[in-house]
């Protein structure tokens, strides 16, 4: 398909229509729910590994033998014996640990969590069931989603986008690594795992669609696993989701250079909750297997930015083509009004419709900006019906730089370092919701947010 069409991705990663050049405007695009049913493999890919026309093994796909966990027996002693150079080019030269590990009686500093017993790497609360079951569903949809990539589009379509076979191996390689990731969080979770569904995406009219929205589903793994994390109970099993999580993070900066966007336009990843994250991931899952376990989280009334920036207003000059790093400038600023949709709790979502959206908030008064390590709030203007605006405020992310930090900008030697910190708090994926009050939270605290969301998140495409 050519690349000019407007594909208009709102904010809240509805079902959208990828209009072709000069048929209707993004804000008249409809919403396209294609039915699993039709299989029609432009709308539906299933959760076969077997599809991939690109050879890729994704063994462990939701066949895994839950008795392939992980957990059961490497990790005791956390010993990895090294292979040595000489070793190095010979698969035998590994040996497995034979000693169990005892109290350590090197020196160290009082304190720390979980240092002085036998991980266990399973769930320890239906908080950490819940938690890395949702992260299990992220990963077998971020599976499923770069498969249906690499199946809908050929190497002309590649090419198009000045990419290369490198650069598609590399997507195939991110393939292999969430299957990885999908296989440690079924030895987790191991006897009660859920198993792949069946997805539903919008129609990418390109590569870079396909691209950006992948870059925005990664980044919603991202941003929801960093939420809960340092909360699970069991840290153990956190130790490992951790690792995963790394990977995933170059993969979104991988996803967004390939785009040519700027790879990181930030200082701090934001943390959203699980309601959050299950709330923005929930309405591309068509259909589960029955014995799938429950989740537990609430999915909130979807939030739409109408005006979300979007390629090719985003880069708007169209020069940027992959690269390491492309320096765009702003497609948003302090004082852009954004125009927001939302709908009234109580709409079927999710697979086989088996999630209500629901809010315990009373009338949404303000938006809530969820960026970098900061929670900030505007007001909730101009509202028709479920319809309103709001602006984009000024703000850095250190307002009030301390002393430590402006050192920084000391000359170290004989350089210069052009540190000023300044940056806007606004930039790359910012996460807005409409709240019935302005709550004082932090990253760590944000499910105190959660009775207050009227409506969202949507994802903000700041940068
Ligand atoms: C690649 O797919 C596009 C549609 O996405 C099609 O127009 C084109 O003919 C295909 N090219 C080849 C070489 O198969
Ligand atoms: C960017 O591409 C779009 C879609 O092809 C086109 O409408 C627009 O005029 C282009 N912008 C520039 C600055 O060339
Ligand atoms: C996926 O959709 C196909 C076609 O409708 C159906 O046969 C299959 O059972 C579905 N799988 C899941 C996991 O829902
Ligand atoms: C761990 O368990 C697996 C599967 O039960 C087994 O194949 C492997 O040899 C075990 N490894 C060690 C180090 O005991
Ligand atoms: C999840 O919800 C189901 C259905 O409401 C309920 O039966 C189950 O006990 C809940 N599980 C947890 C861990 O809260
Ligand atoms: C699996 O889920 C069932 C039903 O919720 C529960 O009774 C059982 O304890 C769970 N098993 C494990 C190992 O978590
Ligand atoms: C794509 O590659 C061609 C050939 O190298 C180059 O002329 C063009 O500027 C590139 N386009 C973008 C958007 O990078
Ligand atoms: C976002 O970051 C990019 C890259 O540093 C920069 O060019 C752009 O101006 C920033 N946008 C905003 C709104 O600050
Ligand atoms: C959703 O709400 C409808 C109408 O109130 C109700 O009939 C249905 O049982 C609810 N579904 C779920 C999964 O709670
Ligand atoms: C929306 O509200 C803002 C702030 O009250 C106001 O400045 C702006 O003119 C309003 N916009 C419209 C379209 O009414
Ligand atoms: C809300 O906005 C949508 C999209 O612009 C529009 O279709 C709808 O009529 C608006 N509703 C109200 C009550 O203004
Ligand atoms: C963002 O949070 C940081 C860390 O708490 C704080 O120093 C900074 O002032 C906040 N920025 C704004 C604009 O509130």
């Amino acid at each position: 398909m050519r690349v000019e069409g407007i594909l208009s991705l709102f904010a809240c990663l509805s079902l959208v229509t990828a209009a072709r050049p000069a048929t209707t405007s993004p804000a008249t695009s409809s919403p396209t729910t294609s039915s699993p049913a039709t299989s029609s493999p432009a709308t539906t890919s299933s959760p076969s590994v077997t599809e991939s026309p690109t050879s890729v093994t994704t063994s462990g796909t939701g066949t895994s033998s839950p008795t392939s966990a992980p957990a059961t027996n490497t990790s005791a002693t956390g010993v990895v014996p090294t292979t040595s150079a000489a070793t190095a080019t010979l698969p035998t030269g590994s040996l497995s640990p034979t000693v169990l590990p005892t109290p350590t009686l090197v020196p160290a500093p009082l304190g720390g969590v979980g240092l002085n017993e036998t991980p266990v790497f399973q769930p320890l609360s239906d908080y950490d069931v819940q938690s890395i079951q949702l992260d299990l569903h992220q990963s077998l949809l971020e599976l499923n989603l770069l498969q249906f990539g690499l199946t809908q589009f050929n190497t002309s379509d590649f090419t198009q986008a000045n990419l290369t076979e490198e650069d598609v191996f590399l997507l195939q390689y991110m393939v292999e690594q969430d299957a990885a990731h999908v296989q440690l969080v079924q030895g987790i979770l191991s006897p009660n795992i859920t198993q792949p569904c069946n997805y539903t995406f919008p129609v990418f009219a390109d590569v870079r669609g396909f691209l950006d929205f992948a870059q925005k589903i990664t980044r919603i793994g991202e941003s929801g696993t960093a939420g809960w994390i340092n909360h699970l109970d069991s840290q153990a099993s956190a130790s490992y989701i951790l690792s995963a999580l790394l990977v995933e993070a170059r993969q979104q900066m991988a996803l967004r250079q390939m785009e040519g966007l700027f790879p990181m336009p930030y200082y701090f990843v934001p943390s959203i909750t699980q309601s959050m994250h299950w709330s923005l991931i929930a309405p591309f899952i068509a259909t589960c297997p029955p014995e799938n376990p429950t989740v537990n989280w609430t999915v909130f009334p979807p939030l739409t930015i109408l005006n979300d920036p979007f390629w090719p207003d985003l880069p708007l000059d169209n020069t940027s083509g992959p690269s390491i790093s492309a320096n765009r400038s702003s497609v948003s600023f302090p004082g852009r009004e954004l125009n927001l949709s939302w709908v009234a709790p109580g709409q079927p979502i999710g697979s086989n419709s088996s999630f209500n959206t629901t809010s315990n908030a009373s009338t949404p008064q303000f938006v809530a900006w969820i960026s970098e390590v900061n929670i900030t709030y505007t007001s909730l203007n101009n509202v028709t019906g479920t319809n309103g605006t709001a602006i984009q405020p000024e703000a850095l992310v250190f307002s009030n730089l301390s002393a430590p930090l402006t050192n920084l900008s000391a000359p170290v030697g004989n350089l210069s370092l052009p540190l000023n910190l300044s940056a806007p708090l606004f930039n790359e994926t910012v996460f807005i919701a409409l709240t019935d009050a302005a709550i004082y939270v932090t990253p760590y605290n944000l499910s105190q947010l959660e009775p207050h969301i009227f409506a969202g998140p949507a994802i903000y495409q700041a940068g």
